[in-house]
């Protein structure tokens, strides 16, 4: 780490002692002030519910400028990966911090081809699951088994065995993924089709039936690429922080990767891709775009409990990217499909325009974010709502292993270990049940 040329004192209005602590630069955002002698030094903790102003950690992935709305990978901007690069370069640039020349991509390619297939056991493990059971609560289930599965690849300070989970975890994820998908649908699985790209694969596992020939289609493929290449990545989220915070125990990565799972579940990460489009599923049965202002309304009604889903971001003061990007993709599949005049896609412009607009949401820096539009896409594809964020925790996959796989070899990483503010009772003694 780089000291930076100042450093920062704390001072206290009680007449302690002021302390001096040291300032890091990284290469671009803002400087981090290093508090871990704070507790030695002055017997006191930082409070920071929500690590509003905490970094937990140095990383070298990806970087964003919430405020510029910048994304880039390894320094790459997103617009850049997303229109030039497929998301197998992307997984290769996120591991191992390089984009692949046309040789080495080959060879990442096969490697990750290679382990497509899961063990057959799997399927007995996740016939055990409802017919109508949430795909995220198959998925949590079914990644932290696969280290039940693959124990020859589990063991952490093993180089070799990382590299192999990576592997493993960005390939597998695909086919049980669709899996998940075709056990709710009670149709036969299919075993992944390695001639295809890593999209095309997707598809097939999920469109696929025994019966006929399925084609892929090369603009719903390209959606889908984008799709995944747009997720990868997104630096230290609450999904990636609970992976490194459960993998800093030393547990296996497949453990791991299902607590990240099981976080990006929830409706303010990970399931708002599913709470947007069930969002403008309700207003279209509202009465559509004359109902907008109305649901506005309740929106900004803070007693309403009723949140714009699919915008604002906790680092994005600024439109998200991957939101534009998302849109284009949208606009893209729509007219390949010949869905242009999709009443959903115009719910949602309109919306978007209305909240631009709209004081509310300018003045708290509120803009659409990457699962604004990402569900249109996927609807159209003919992907069921409730498989979005399983689709976004097989793209986020890659992103996660490659943070775990920083973090272990951080030689200054230790156990997480956050402490706390108490303001429980303090030391009382138990009374017998007779006199309580
Ligand atoms: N609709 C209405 N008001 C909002 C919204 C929204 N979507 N998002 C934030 N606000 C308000 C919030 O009520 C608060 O208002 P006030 O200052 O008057 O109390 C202000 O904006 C600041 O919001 P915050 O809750 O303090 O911001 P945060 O950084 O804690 O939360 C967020 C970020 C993403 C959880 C939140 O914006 C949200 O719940 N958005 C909707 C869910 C969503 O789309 N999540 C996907 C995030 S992107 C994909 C991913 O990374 O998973």
């Amino acid at each position: 780490m780089k000291l930076a040329d100042n450093k920062a004192t704390l001072s206290f209005s009680n007449g302690s002692a002021s302390i001096d602590l040291p300032v890091y630069r990284g290469t671009v955002g803002p400087d981090v002030i290093d508090i871990r002698k704070l507790y030695a030094q002055t017997g006191m903790f930082t409070y920071d519910p929500g690590f509003l102003s905490t970094a937990a950690c140095q990383s070298a992935i990806t970087y964003i400028d919430g405020d510029k709305g910048e994304l880039l990978y390894r320094g790459y901007p997103i617009e850049q990966l997303a229109t030039t690069c497929d998301f197998m370069e992307t997984c290769h640039l996120l591991l191992y911090g390089r984009l692949p020349d046309i040789a080495a991509k080959a060879e990442f390619t096969q490697r990750v081809t290679y382990h497509t297939m899961v063990n057959e056991q799997m399927q007995f493990f996740l016939r055990g699951f409802r017919r109508d059971a949430h795909p995220m609560a198959i998925m949590t289930g079914l990644v932290g088994a696969l280290s039940a599965f693959y124990h020859d690849s589990t063991d952490i300070h093993n180089p070799e065995h990382r590299d192999i989970s990576a592997l493993r975890l960005i390939a597998k994820m695909p086919t049980l993924v669709a899996m998940a998908y075709k056990y709710s649908a009670g149709q036969p699985f299919m075993y992944p089709k390695n001639s295809l790209s890593y999209a095309g694969n997707f598809l097939h596992m999920m469109f696929a039936t025994p019966c006929e020939d399925y084609v892929v289609n090369p603009v719903i493929e390209r959606a889908l690429d984008r799709i995944f290449v747009l997720h990868a990545d997104h630096e230290q989220n609450a999904s990636t922080s609970t992976v490194r915070l459960c993998g800093s125990s030393g547990t296996n990565p497949f453990a791991a990767i299902a607590a990240g799972v099981a976080c990006l579940w929830g409706p303010a990460h990970g399931g708002a891709n599913e709470a947007c489009l069930n969002m403008l599923e309700d207003i279209q049965a509202m009465g559509g775009i004359a109902k907008v202002g109305q649901f506005m309304e309740q929106v900004k009604d803070k007693n309403s409990g009723v949140k714009l889903m699919g915008f604002g971001h906790r680092v994005y003061k600024n439109y998200d990217p991957r939101a534009k990007l998302m849109q284009e993709t949208c606009k893209e599949v729509l007219a390949s499909l010949g869905l242009e005049n999709d009443p959903l896609f115009k719910l949602a412009m309109a919306l978007e325009k209305i909240a631009l607009e709209d004081d509310y949401f300018v003045q708290r820096k509120l803009y659409p974010n990457v699962d604004f539009y990402s569900g249109i896409v996927q609807r159209a594809i003919g992907i069921p709502v409730s498989l979005f964020t399983a689709i976004f925790a097989l793209a986020r996959t890659v992103g996660w292993i490659a943070q775990l796989n920083e973090m272990i070899g951080d030689p200054e990483y230790k156990i997480g270990r956050p402490r706390q503010l108490f303001s429980g009772s303090t030391r009382r003694d138990v009374l017998p049940i007779a006199q309580r």
